[in-house]
């Protein structure tokens, strides 16, 4: 079974791809309360901008998505940035690092300033783990500093006005916990392993959202024709369900306890692979290729015979073992929050 999990290489702005509006949160499955926080985060400064100018600047809150791999994360910090209307300047941790050897601090200061050029926007750290490891065992230096420059970079008191900046990591405990004081990225938000009913709802969005694709390497985000899942152009509504009910996706909900977000996917896709492999075969026995009818691919409709196959292989990418250890890695963030008042004694 395929790895689904890292997401796509991407580009330092990975604001384009995807729908805009807030049709692009649809995309998302489950994850109710990080997509609500996560949603105001971003909105709110936009909606009452005056407010939050003449704020004090404690009021200002950054944004930690952590969750195991797989879970979304990536997915919904770009949905929702999408949904908010505004533009995202996304960097990799890792990328970081290797673009900018020997001057990473700097590296970190330049794509703060080309936040604040093109505010309102928000700015994405993406595998923040990497870039932000507790200060003092790196024999280097080199991501202590780092740390340092991303501290001064939050704490700054011109620069962010309009910005918003969000991170993710599937290793929130391998972090600095100054950079998660009050007024840093002080609001946490656990993107889990879905639950069934959530399972349910990542099934419903891909069967309407990634119809079609063939595992193609977008994430899922944008509203594409097609009719592989709901065996119509437009995905409507009454079709979508009508779709779930014919495929018996509540069934794949409940046999696929321990899958994540990507591994879902991953079935989905293969699902639809199946159902063009069939309609491949069926176009060469009949002789021609019927899929082709005046320049446009039709997309072979999924039927419940290849949802089975596909669930017939497929299995979680993380062993349950695994899960019980990133459950402990990643736990509610009420546990891993600093107590208020600890204000700064590292920094
Ligand atoms: N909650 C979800 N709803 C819909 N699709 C999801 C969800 N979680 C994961 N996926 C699918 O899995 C892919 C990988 O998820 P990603 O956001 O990269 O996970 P993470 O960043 O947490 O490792 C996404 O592009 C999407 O296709
Ligand atoms: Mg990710």
């Amino acid at each position: 079974m395929r790895a689904l999990g890292g997401g796509s290489g991407g580009d330092t702005d990975g604001g384009s791809d995807g729908g805009v509006g807030p049709r692009a949160l649809l995309s998302v499955g489950g994850l109710w309360d990080a997509k609500a926080a996560l949603d105001e985060a971003l909105s709110l400064p936009l909606r009452h901008p005056a407010v939050f100018a003449a704020a004090p600047l404690r009021l200002r809150t950054g944004v930690l998505l952590y969750g195991p791999p797989g879970c979304g994360k990536t997915m919904l910090a770009r949905a929702a940035v999408a949904a908010a209307g505004i533009r995202m300047i996304s960097v990799k941790g890792p990328e970081l690092l290797n673009k900018y050897i020997g001057q990473s601090e700097a590296g970190v200061r330049a794509v703060f300033r080309r936040a604040a050029a093109a505010a309102p926007c928000a700015l994405f750290f993406d595998e923040f783990d990497a870039i932000a490891p507790r200060r003092g065992n790196d024999s280097t230096g080199v991501t202590d500093r780092v740390v340092n420059q991303f501290l001064t970079e939050l704490d700054g008191v011109e620069g962010l006005a309009g910005v918003t900046v969000l991170a993710a990591t599937s290793r929130p405990d391998l972090i600095d916990p100054a950079l998660l004081r009050p007024g840093r990225l002080d609001r946490l938000l656990l993107c889990p392993f879905p639950d069934q009913r959530e399972r349910q709802e990542i099934l419903s969005a891909l069967a309407r959202d990634l119809a079609g694709s063939a595992g193609g390497e977008d994430d899922g985000i944008g509203s594409k024709e097609s009719r592989g899942f709901v065996g119509e152009s437009a995905a409507s509504i009454a079709t979508v369900a009508e779709a779930e009910a014919r495929l018996g996706l509540d069934e794949v909900a409940r046999r696929t306890s321990g899958f994540s977000g990507a591994d879902l996917r991953a079935l989905m896709s293969d699902a639809s692979l199946s159902a063009i492999h069939r309609e491949i075969a069926n176009g060469e026995s009949e002789g021609g290729n019927e899929s082709e009818i005046g320049g446009r691919v039709g997309v072979p409709t999924v039927m419940p015979g290849d949802v089975a196959t596909a669930m017939s292989e497929a299995r979680a990418s993380v062993s349950a073992a695994e899960r019980a250890r990133l459950d402990k890695v990643c736990p509610k963030p009420s546990t891993i929050n600093p107590q208020p008042g600890t204000v700064n004694p590292k920094y």
